[in-house]
């Protein structure tokens, strides 16, 4: 059975990483457009190098928590592929194979000139750290005001699922959050969140099972429910 499953911030907020909306707006104290903006990169270079860099280094103090390991589980029954808003690698670490990082990564750099040019990358990038076309390395992350990539690689995923379970998302950034409406009449949709607020996309999904918690409780329980389905 193909399965896709779209993540947000929530399901790495039990791994101790802040999620966006819960911080009253503000990404470690920065206002959003001043440090993950086209904009506020052409504004301070430097600040935005400096906000990056420390969410890369707090990668080294987080693991992956029961919810990115209960849908690596279920790789081993299903053909499952993770389309994910974080920037994290926690996905990766908890043992999920076929990941799709809509919004880039914190462990990527790219020279400002292209998206051809991507490097691994786990320490501080600075001003003067080039790229091999002669140009500045940005952090290889998809900014507002910027298109979203791979949007085109994760939609014929989500079209030719059966299930497509959704989990720690707000829904509120466009385009990922309109994806769901991509999922066909007959899918059967879950939306796992603390405080799930479906949005209209959703909602008009006729198979839609709101499961409100904790990811690492809710996201488990229903691995296990699709495990046991695929035996019935
Ligand atoms: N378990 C499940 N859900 C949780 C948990 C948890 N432990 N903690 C928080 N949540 C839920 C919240 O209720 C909320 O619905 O996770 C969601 C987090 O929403 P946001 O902070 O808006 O994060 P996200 O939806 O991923 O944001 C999307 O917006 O800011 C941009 O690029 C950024 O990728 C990000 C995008």
């Amino acid at each position: 059975m193909k399965i896709s499953v779209l993540t947000g911030a929530g399901i790495s907020a039990e791994s101790g990483i802040k999620t966006f909306r819960d911080s009253g707006g503000l990404w470690e104290d920065h206002d959003v457009m001043e440090v993950a903006s086209i904009q506020g990169w052409h504004k301070n270079q430097s600040l935005v190098l400096d906000f990056y860099n420390k969410r890369r280094m707090q990668l080294k103090d987080v693991v992956p928590n029961l919810a990115h390991k209960a849908l690596a589980e279920l790789d081993k029954y299903h053909d499952v592929t993770i389309i994910t808003q974080n920037v994290d690698d926690l996905h990766e670490r908890g043992g999920s194979k076929n990941i799709i990082h809509l919004h880039g990564e914190l462990n990527k750099v790219r020279s400002v000139a292209t998206h051809r040019l991507v490097y691994d990358w786990d320490k501080d990038l600075q001003l003067g750290d080039m790229a091999e076309d002669g140009h500045q390395l940005r952090p290889h992350i998809v900014w507002f005001g910027e298109a979203v990539p791979m949007l085109d690689e994760a939609i014929p995923h989500i079209e030719n699922s059966d299930k497509l379970i959704i989990i720690g998302t707000s829904m509120q950034v466009y385009p990922a959050a309109g994806l769901c409406g991509y999922a066909k009449e007959q899918s059967e949709i879950y939306y796992c969140d603390l405080d799930p607020q479906p949005n209209h996309e959703l909602t008009r999904n006729k198979k839609l099972e709101i499961l409100k918690g904790p990811a690492t409780e809710q996201v488990p329980l229903l691995v296990e429910r699709i495990k046991k389905e695929g035996f019935s």
